[in-house]
């Protein structure tokens, strides 16, 4: 068992898709078998963007459940819900007073948006609230909270992870040394998983492979996979073809190598590759698939998971904030 604390939040927004797993949150359940493991659903991160309360609600259970039905290894991991733990309101507000504005306008998703605005001749600020300018500053506060060594997160997240360790930095120079330096850790690169139409798998291309769809839903997807107009017993570039990109991630070594030789040898058509893919990618998700399910239909199972985390998530934070206030507060 490894003395690093692993640390990662999952902003519920929706059912993760298949890169998202694989990006980053795979690496966190594998992780969790060895490490100490904070995984909490970031409810608060997602009120910049979702006003609905039912909406936030249910997908932090979706979230949760998907956690848990993939393997997060319970023996080592607290599991919550980011809202429950009232430490991290206050230590997000101490974090505010020693974060620059510029490291802010620095951040790319908030530079998105102005390059948005930009383009559609609208004012910079346009659709910006604070939750989403101090957004990087809630995460920081998440993540120094709860002493996290490893960040386990997507690319489009390791900026953010960086911030977190340059306020980190801010802060122990001026206060000494009252944080722990966290790095993040990238999984697969999301640009090496393809979606349906080949093009890297993202909500915004609506290509996505979801993990839990129905079954029927799943060989639905897999069997719409965009291909050439090769015949079967033409040769094919493995490494051109979604359906092997995607088979390459939960195949072993063996049958990526016999599916790798079948196209190479013109032994096999699109049709028939696709059926493989469905099946290794059913199989791998068919018992998390039940196990989900199970959990969606019993939330107050999940409350109970939730509310044990927040518990224990507090009095790691509470210890942290006394630090804290000691440093900035006498
Ligand atoms: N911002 C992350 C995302 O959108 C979610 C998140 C919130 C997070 N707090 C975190 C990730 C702390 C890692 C560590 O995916």
């Amino acid at each position: 068992m490894s003395d690093k604390v692993i640390l990662t939040g999952i902003k519920p927004t929706g059912m993760p898709h298949i890169g998202n797993y694989l990006g980053a949150y795979k690496s966190l359940i594998e992780m969790s078998n060895s490490h100490k493991t904070v995984a909490f659903i970031a409810d608060l991160h997602a009120l910049n963007s979702v006003h609905d309360a039912k909406t936030v609600k249910q997908h932090t259970y979706e979230i949760a459940a998907f956690i848990l039905a993939m393997g997060l290894n319970m023996d080592n991991a607290i599991l919550f819900r980011q809202s429950d733990v009232d430490a991290i309101y206050k230590l997000n507000t101490f974090l505010m007073n020693v974060t620059p504005k510029g490291l802010m306008n620095r951040a790319h998703s908030y530079k998105a948006m102005l390059e948005k605005n930009a383009a559609s001749g609208d004012d910079p600020d346009n659709g910006v609230n604070m939750g989403l300018y101090t957004y990087p500053i809630l995460m920081s506060a998440d993540i120094l909270l709860y002493n996290a060594d490893i960040v386990p997160v997507g690319a489009d997240q390791k900026q953010h992870v960086e911030f977190a360790r340059d306020i980190a930095e801010y802060f122990n120079r001026m206060y000494g040394n009252v944080f722990r330096l966290p790095e993040p850790q990238i999984g697969v690169d999301a640009g090496l998983i393809p979606g349906l139409d080949g093009r890297k798998m993202s909500k915004s291309y609506d290509n996505t492979i979801p993990v839990f769809a129905p079954e029927s839903e799943l060989r639905k997807k897999i069997m719409r996979i965009v291909t050439d107009s090769k015949l079967p017993d033409e040769p094919k570039n493995p490494d051109e073809s979604t359906i092997y990109l995607l088979y390459k991630h939960f195949a072993n070594a063996a049958e990526i190598k016999n599916l790798r030789e079948l196209f190479e040898n013109g032994k096999i058509g699109y049709g028939d590759a696709k059926k493989i893919l469905f099946e290794k990618i059913n199989s791998y998700l068919d018992a998390p698939r039940k196990r989900y399910e199970y959990l969606m239909s019993h939330t107050d199972e999940l409350d109970k998971i939730l509310a044990d985390g927040a518990a224990r998530a507090t009095a790691i934070a509470n210890k942290t904030i006394e630090r804290v206030r000691r440093a900035m507060l006498g």
